[in-house]
C-alpha cells in the first residue's frame, strides 16, 4: 500500500521524508516522490521505480523551505510511471493521497469539461484539481478541503500543501491509515509508526473522516464537518533496534527465528502461571458478560490471517463445542450475511487496518453485534473500533509474508479456546489445566523446527525447478497446507496449491507427475492414516514428496524424497511446529531466485484499499 510522509518543522524536510518513505517501503510501491517548500514556492522530483532512484535525483537538490510531503505510490489507477507518481501538483497545491476516489470518472469528466488540464492517469491528481479550484475562492487551504471533501467517494486519506501557505499542511483520512507525530517544534504525517518514531514518540492517531491541520508548531484537529476535536496525544512505547533487521539478510528470516520468544510474548499477558490459570480480563472489562452469552462465533479476515482462523475454527469446535464459521472479508460484506447479537465475530488482522477486514467489521457494528479483534498493531483502525481486544504481541512485523503474527495467532486461538472450553465447562479442571501447561511449555519446540533452516537454503535449488507445488493435509493441518502454498506463492512467484487431502481423488491428483512437488503436512493425530494413504496415492503416481511428519516416522521416510519430523506435540499445538519449515522452504526458494524476499512484487503489508 502507499506510503505516506508530511513534515513541518526546523529540520531539512527532504531528510526526514526521504527516511521516513523508507521506513515505510515494506508496504510495498512502484515509483515515489517529494514536494517540498523551496524560495517561496514548492519544488516537485519524483521518479518511477525503487527509492534509490528518487534519491538519486535529490541527491543535488536543496530546499530552504520547512514543509514538504513525500510519498510511495503503490499503483491502483494509472501504470506505475513517474507521470503517475505523487505528489501531484495543480496551481501551486501538492497533494499525497493512499486508496481509491470511487467517483473519479464523473469527476474526472466535470474537470475536463470546465476546462481543466489533467496530467496523470490518476484519480489522486483530480482531487488537486478540486483543492485549487476551491482555494482560488475560500483563500484558506482548510476551508478548500472541507469543501472538496463532500463531493469525494471511497477509502482514502490525502496529504496537501499550498504555495500559497508554507507553513501549513492539510491531511484527512478516511480509511487508509495517518498518525500525527507532535515533536519539539516540529510535526510530522505518517502512515505508519516507522515513519515518525525516529523524530518523536507522542502520536496522536487519527480517527476516519478527521482532518489534522498542521499551522508550523501548531496543530489542531477537526470532524470533516469542521468541528474542532480535542485528542490526547499518546506515548507510545517503541524499541527501534529491534525493528532493524539484527543481522539477519531479511526481516522475514529475523521475524521466522524470532517466533519462539514471540509465541511466548504473545502468550504472556493471558497466563497466570502461579496459578495456571488463564487471564482474559486485558480483552474489556465486560469480556466475561460478552463472552457469557456467545453459542456462536464467526472469525472473518484475509489472507494468512484468514488461515489461522481457518485453524481456530478447529480449535473453538473441538475445546468449547462452540460453532464457528469462517469468512473471508473480502466476500463477507457482499452476500447479505445474516448478523446476530447472539454470535461473536472476530476479526483476525495483523496490521489492523486490512479494508476489507475493517468494512466487515463496520457492517457487524452497524448491526450492534459483538466484535472482537486478533490484532498486532495497536491503536490501529481494527483495534479501536471492537468490544474484545487480543494482541498478537510479536513487535512490528516488517516482512510482507506474514510469519510470526500467524503463529502468535495461532497460540492464541489455541488461548482462547481452551478459556471457552472451561467458561462453557466443556473441559473440566484437569483438562483446563492440561491444556494451559501445554500451551505454556509449548514456544521451546520451535527452537527444534528452526533447524531446517540449513536443509531448505541447500535445497532450494533442487525446490526451485519442479513445475508447480501441491500442499496437501487434513483437519487442522489443511490450513497449514494453504498457508504453505500462499507463501511460496507470494515468495517465488511459483504455482503452489493448497487443497484438503481428501480433495486429491477430486480432480487435482490429475496435476501429479514428476515434476510436480507434494507437500504433505501429517503430523501425529486423529486423521494421520488418512493423510498417509493421500501420500502413497502421490508417490504412486510418481509426485516428488516432502513430507511433513511426527518424530521419525518410518512409513513417511520410506515414501518421501524428503522427511522433515517434527516433535512430539498436542493436536492443537502441530500447525505451529508444520507450518515453521513451509516458511523457511518459501523463503530459501525465493531468495535462491533473487527475488525481493521482505518486498515481493506486487503486494503490501497491509492491503488498505478493496
Ligand atoms: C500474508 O503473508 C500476506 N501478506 C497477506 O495474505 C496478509 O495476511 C493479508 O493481507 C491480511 O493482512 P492483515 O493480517 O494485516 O489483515
Amino acid at each position: 500500500m502507499c506510503g505516506i510522509v508530511g513534515y513541518y518543522g526546523h529540520q531539512n524536510p527532504k531528510n526526514v521524508i526521504m527516511s521516513g518513505l523508507k521506513a515505510l517501503e515494506y508496504r510495498g510501491y512502484d515509483s515515489a516522490g517529494v514536494a517540498i517548500f523551496d524560495k517561496g514556492g514548492v519544488k516537485r522530483v519524483r521518479a518511477e521505480g525503487k527509492l534509490e532512484k528518487l534519491e538519486g535525483q535529490l541527491k543535488n537538490v536543496n530546499f530552504t523551505g520547512h514543509t514538504g510531503i513525500g510519498h510511495t505510490r503503490w499503483a491502483t489507477h494509472g501504470i506505475p510511471s513517474e507521470r503517475n507518481a505523487h505528489p501531484h501538483t495543480v496551481d501551486g497545491v501538492s497533494l499525497v493521497h493512499n486508496g481509491i476516489i470511487e467517483n473519479y470518472v464523473e469527476i474526472k469528466n466535470e474537470l475536463l469539461k470546465s476546462g481543466a488540464k489533467i496530467q496523470s492517469d490518476t484519480d489522486s491528481e483530480l482531487v488537486a484539481h478540486l483543492i485549487a479550484r476551491s482555494l482560488k475562492k475560500t483563500k484558506s487551504l482548510l476551508k478548500s478541503v472541507f469543501a472538496v471533501l463532500p463531493k469525494l467517494k471511497g477509502a482514502f486519506s490525502i496529504v496537501v500543501i499550498s504555495e500559497e501557505y508554507p507553513d501549513e499542511i492539510v491531511a484527512f483520512k478516511n480509511g487508509p491509515p495517518l498518525l500525527l507525530g507532535v515533536g519539539k517544534g516540529e510535526n510530522i504525517i505518517a502512515s505508519d509508526l516507522q515513519a515518525i518514531v525516529p523524530y518523536t514518540k507522542n502520536i496522536l492517531y487519527i480517527e476516519d473522516n478527521e482532518v489534522i491541520h498542521v499551522d508550523g508548531k501548531e496543530y489542531a484537529l477537526y470532524s470533516h464537518k469542521g468541528k474542532k476535536i480535542k485528542r490526547k496525544v499518546e506515548k507510545i512505547q517503541w524499541n527501534q533496534e529491534k525493528a532493524e533487521k539484527q543481522g539477519y539478510p531479511h526481516f522475514m528470516l529475523k521475524e521466522i527465528y524470532e517466533q519462539p520468544r514471540t509465541v511466548a510474548q504473545a502468550l504472556q499477558p493471558y497466563v497466570d502461571l502461579e496459578k495456571m490459570q488463564l487471564k482474559m480480563e486485558s480483552l474489556s472489562p465486560k469480556y466475561e458478560d460478552i463472552l457469557s452469552k456467545v453459542n456462536r462465533i464467526v472469525v472473518v479476515a484475509c489472507g494468512t490471517s484468514y488461515y489461522s482462523g481457518m485453524v481456530g475454527e478447529y480449535l473453538i469446535e473441538k475445546l468449547a463445542k462452540i460453532p464457528v464459521e469462517i469468512e473471508l472479508a473480502s466476500e463477507f460484506r457482499y452476500r447479505q450475511p445474516i448478523i446476530s447479537k447472539s454470535t461473536l465475530y472476530l476479526f483476525i488482522s495483523q496490521s489492523g487496518e486490512t479494508a476489507d477486514t475493517i468494512a466487515a467489521m463496520k457492517l457487524v457494528k452497524e448491526h450492534g453485534a459483538p466484535t472482537m479483534a486478533l490484532c498486532n498493531v495497536r491503536l490501529s483502525t481494527l483495534d479501536r473500533s471492537v468490544d474484545l481486544k487480543m494482541y498478537m504481541n510479536c513487535d512490528s512485523e516488517i516482512g510482507v509474508a506474514s510469519t510470526k503474527a500467524f503463529t502468535s495467532s495461532l497460540i492464541l486461538l489455541n488461548v482462547f479456546a481452551t478459556y471457552l472450553g472451561y467458561l462453557k465447562q466443556e473441559l473440566n479442571q484437569k483438562e483446563y489445566v492440561e491444556q494451559i501447561r501445554r500451551i505454556v511449555d509449548f514456544p521451546s519446540l520451535i527452537d527444534k523446527v528452526l533447524a531446517y533452516n540449513s536443509f531448505f537454503k541447500s535445497t532450494a535449488e533442487q525446490l526451485k525447478k519442479f513445475k508447480g507445488f501441491l500442499y496437501i493435509g487434513r483437519g487442522v493441518s489443511y490450513p497449514i497446507a494453504l498457508e504453505g502454498a500462499l507463501k511460496l506463492k507470494e515468495l517465488a512467484y511459483m504455482h503452489a496449491e493448497g487443497y484438503s487431502a481428501g480433495e486429491m481423488k477430486h480432480g487435482p491428483i490429475a496435476l501429479i507427475d514428476k515434476k510436480m512437488a507434494i507437500v504433505v503436512v501429517a503430523p501425529e493425530d486423529d486423521v494421520f492414516e488418512k493423510t498417509l494413504s493421500n501420500l502413497e496415492e502421490a508417490c504412486a503416481r510418481g509426485g516428488q514428496v516432502i513430507a511433513i511428519g511426527t518424530e521419525q516416522n518410518e512409513k513417511m521416510k520410506k515414501l518421501a524424497l524428503h522427511y522433515l519430523s517434527l516433535p512430539q506435540a498436542h493436536w492443537s499445538l502441530n500447525p505451529i511446529l508444520a507450518v515453521v519449515p513451509l516458511q523457511l522452504m518459501a523463503y530459501h526458494v525465493s531468495d535462491s531466485l533473487g527475488y525481493d524476499v521482505d518486498q515481493p512484487r506486487n503486494l503490501a503489508k497491509s492491503v488498505t484499499v478493496e
